[in-house]
């Protein structure tokens, strides 16, 4: 079966700061990496800070050209000219989501902007759409009108879900979304997460560096290293049976085996 987002061979190599700036040097942020979303599953993509996670996203959402290697979604090649129908149905929830949102924008005003960008969404009520997602999040619609700054932490991350979300979307990209808050927070948000993806069959793409996270949202791993894939499979198998030193680092730092499900 086509996987619904696929990566082959991606390269990406950043200029490096060197103490001779006439001596161009580079370093590989990404090294030959291969990644399947199949279809129908949910995948975490794991690693420590700085092996490539965010670099890889940008990539697979066509934000930035690999210097080799190619994506595609549902089949079709993806590039920052021609998104392809993954602009219409792919939602963002970028690293750091919450602080992100224009704080000079109502929330209702953020969560209309999708749909007024999107093609489809001209004949529906952009307005009844806000108030619907901010119930779907578990935020109070009645605040619709309030600004970013008016919110905690953990509701601007509800927000900015409600926004990845108002198109409808058939896969969510979410970059480490739970960094920013407490652990009570956290825990209200994946499991809306959950829920959300058990109520809609939406597929998650989720990057983090919390492997209990992963483990409850996810079947799929990827875990990334220096740039490269240093092991991939079922989430099950890889948290059982490490099988790289990178996976097996990430259960160690973690402490123990993240909770089964
Ligand atoms: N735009 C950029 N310019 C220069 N270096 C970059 C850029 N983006 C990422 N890098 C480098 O690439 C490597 C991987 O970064 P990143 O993808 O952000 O890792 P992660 O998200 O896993 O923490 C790091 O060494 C980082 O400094
Ligand atoms: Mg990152």
């Amino acid at each position: 079966m086509t996987p619904t987002l696929e990566a082959v061979g991606l390269r990406r190599a950043y200029r490096v700061p060197a103490a001779r700036p006439w001596r161009r040097t580079t370093r590989a942020a990404l090294d030959g990496v291969d990644l399947a979303l199949a279809p129908g599953r949910s995948l975490a993509l794991v690693g420590e800070s700085g092996a490539g996670k965010s670099t890889l996203l940008r990539m697979l959402l066509g934000l930035e050209r690999p210097d080799d290697g190619s994506v595609r979604f549902r089949g079709a090649p993806v590039t920052p000219d021609a998104p392809g129908r993954l602009r219409q149905e792919v939602g963002v929830v970028v690293q750091d989501a919450g602080s992100s949102l224009d704080p000079r924008c109502s929330v209702r005003a953020s969560l209309r902007e999708p749909l007024e960008c999107l093609d489809g969404w001209a004949d529906v009520d952009h307005d009844a759409r806000a108030l619907e997602l901010m119930a779907a999040v578990g935020l109070d619609p009645a605040t619709v009108d309030r600004r970013p700054g008016q919110f905690s932490g953990g509701q601007r991350q509800r927000i900015a879900l409600a926004r990845a979300l108002i198109a409808n979307p058939s896969v969510l990209v979410v970059d480490e979304p739970f960094s920013a808050v407490d652990p009570a927070t956290r825990a209200r948000l994946v499991t809306l997460l959950r829920s959300l993806v058990e109520r809609s069959g939406i597929q998650v793409l989720l990057v983090t560096h919390d492997l209990g996270v992963a483990d409850r949202l996810c079947d799929d791993v990827v875990v990334l290293a220096h740039g490269r894939v240093a092991e991939a499979g079922p989430i099950d198998e890889v948290f059982a049976r490490p099988a790289s030193a990178a996976a097996a680092d990430l259960l160690g730092a973690v402490g123990r085996l993240p909770a089964r499900r």
